[in-house]
């Protein structure tokens, strides 16, 4: 932002941020109440007590298109380059729980991930690749049930049991109804599948991650660093309220729930922005659902660099962006980073390009001081400043969401969509204002651009994945998967776990678009409200 010096400077939350702060602004500042140790409550500084001087944050980058066998490729590269955990992208239709020859498919189908119809595409996704040595997080909401146990049907395949299985699925539906979008049933039945994931993976799959509730899309649609923290603990309250009301202890969900932020450029805010999330929601999971385990304390995140951040024009500027945004995340304690590209508001990832944001976590883990000391800006006048109001921000906006009557009701109520649509006007008035600065875009910027070779996507992608489908279905046993999805179909209509018949009906090679069809019978599909 330029700065008229005349007028008070205010942060991206919109409270006031001071020029200079000093012993005064934490002059009534308890560091025991409000920071505790590294590892201990109420985590302000850090979920581990060691942070990155042990072991530094996962370096995840969330990447897949094309068919199963393209993204494998990309994968064992990541893997090869040093990177730590796997993060897969689906395309639209394998979100929305379509096959890639439903019509509804058509020309999405590789696009913006993989497409996965079967077990068989998931097999080749991870081949090569001993899933009981990675962890890998799926970017799946609706349909995560499915690709989840497609996971533990391919690890079955590699001998891997489930109790070994690492990873996380996003399974966070409530932020798809405000923002995103690539939710299927309604609140209820949704709320419903959550809570049978929770169970399921207590039981089964006990080392996974089973929701990583989102504040990066909302953030992404306009949403501010404190209308981000406060929508998406909302969200986290109403996913504990629902295993709860399901019958679930709080320790026995709560230290698997995970979340994801994202990170921008506004690097002071940002750090003060993740301090403050991790202390509320320390307070919210002891204080109102009573939990004991400190692991159920904890908000552990991945963190992604700030998408929208990211320019078309001179797009190597974006390195530097994405630097300062990836140490916005370090620096406020994140568990696992995405970095993205320097091209990706133009194309899909080069290789070069991929590459290049991994070295940048690379660089920051290996080259700078950044992991040697633990939260260092514990006890900063300014940035314990900024976290208080943060938190402050963030509160006020949680009461508000509790009293439409939690999150559901307020989503309901176009509540969140609404003040985070605000939000977006408002940012892009400044920019077009040219009082918010954005370097090669309303300044600086060149006469004419510089050529730059995208990465193609081949367009027989579609082709070939229907193909693959058609030899699917004749290959199988048509009666073991008819009789398997009804089998399916009576359990949503009951209340029984909708898990396991859901396994047997993938493994008999039932397909995403078909168990999804057989829940949408069921369950009905979710008719968005308009925004108040
Ligand atoms: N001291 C002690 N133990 C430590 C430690 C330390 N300093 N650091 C790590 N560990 C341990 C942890 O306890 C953990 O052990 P456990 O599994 O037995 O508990 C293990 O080492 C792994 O550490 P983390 O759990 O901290 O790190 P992970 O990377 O495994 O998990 C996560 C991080 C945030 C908890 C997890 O949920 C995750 O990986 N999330 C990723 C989500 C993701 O990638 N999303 C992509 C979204 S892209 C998208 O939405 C679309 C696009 O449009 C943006």
């Amino acid at each position: 932002m330029t700065h008229n010096p005349d007028t008070p400077r205010t942060t991206e939350s919109g409270f006031p941020v001071k020029p200079v702060y000093g012993p005064g602004d934490l002059a009534c500042w308890d560091p025991e109440e409000r920071l505790g140790e590294p590892g201990g409550y109420p985590f302000t500084r850090g979920v581990y007590p060691t942070m990155y001087t042990g072991r530094p944050w996962t370096m995840r980058q969330y990447a897949g298109f094309g068919t199963a066998a393209e993204s494998n490729a990309r994968y064992r590269q990541l893997i090869a380059h040093g990177s730590h955990g796997l993060s897969v992208a689906f395309d639209l239709p394998t979100q929305m729980g379509y096959d890639s020859d439903a019509p509804l498919a058509r020309g999405e189908v590789g696009k913006v991930g993989v497409a996965i119809d079967s077990l068989d595409d998931m097999r080749v996704l991870f081949r090569d690749i001993p899933l009981d040595r990675v962890s890998t997080s799926m970017t799946i909401n609706a349909p995560a049930a499915l690709l989840l146990l497609l996971y533990q049907l391919v690890g079955e395949e590699q001998g891997v049991s489930a109790r070994q299985l690492t990873g996380t699925i996003q399974n966070d539906v409530l932020k798809e109804y405000i923002a995103r979008g690539t939710y299927i049933f309604p609140p209820g039945p949704t709320l419903r599948l959550t809570a049978d994931i929770f169970r399921y993976c207590r039981s089964e799959i006990p080392r996974w991650n089973t929701i990583s509730i989102s504040g990066y899309h909302m953030a992404e649609a306009g949403a501010s660093p404190a209308q981000e923290i406060a929508f998406t603990l909302s969200n986290g309250i109403a996913y504990v309220r629902t295993a709860l009301a399901a019958g679930m202890a709080v320790d026995e969900l709560a230290p698997r729930l995970s979340f994801f932020f994202v990170s921008r450029t506004t690097l002071l805010e940002e750090v003060a922005k993740f301090r403050a999330a991790r202390r509320i929601w320390a307070r919210v999971m002891r204080e109102e659902f009573g939990a004991k385990d400190p692991k159920s304390q904890m908000l552990r995140f991945h963190t992604q660099t700030a998408g929208v951040q990211l320019t078309a024009q001179q797009p190597e500027v974006n390195l530097v962006r994405v630097t300062v945004q990836a140490l916005a995340a370090v620096l406020g304690g994140t568990q696992s980073l995405h970095t993205n590209s320097y091209d990706e508001a133009i194309a899909l990832p080069t290789d070069k390009a991929a590459r290049l944001a991994l070295r940048t976590q690379q660089v920051l883990a290996q080259e700078t001081d950044v992991t040697a000391i633990v939260d260092p800006f514990a006890g900063s006048y300014a940035v314990e400043s900024l976290t208080d109001a943060m938190e402050a921000s963030a509160v006020e906006l949680m009461n508000r969401v509790e009293d439409l009557g939690g999150a559901v009701a307020a989503i309901e109520h176009g509540f969140q969509k609404g003040e985070i649509e605000r939000n977006a006007y408002r940012i892009a008035q400044e920019t077009d204002s040219g009082e918010r600065v954005v370097v090669g875009v309303n300044r600086y910027r060149l006469d004419e651009e510089e050529p730059y070779q995208p990465l193609r996507v081949d367009p027989a992608i579609e082709a070939r994945q229907q193909q693959r489908l058609a030899e699917l279905r004749d290959r199988r046993d048509g009666r073991a998967v008819r009789s398997a999805l009804d089998a399916l179909r009576e359990a949503a209509s009951g209340t029984a776990n909708v898990l396991p018949p859901m396994k047997e009906a993938l493994r008999a090679r039932a397909t995403v678009g078909e168990v999804c069809g057989a829940l949408r019978e069921v369950w009905g599909s979710y008719e968005p409200t308009e925004t108040l």
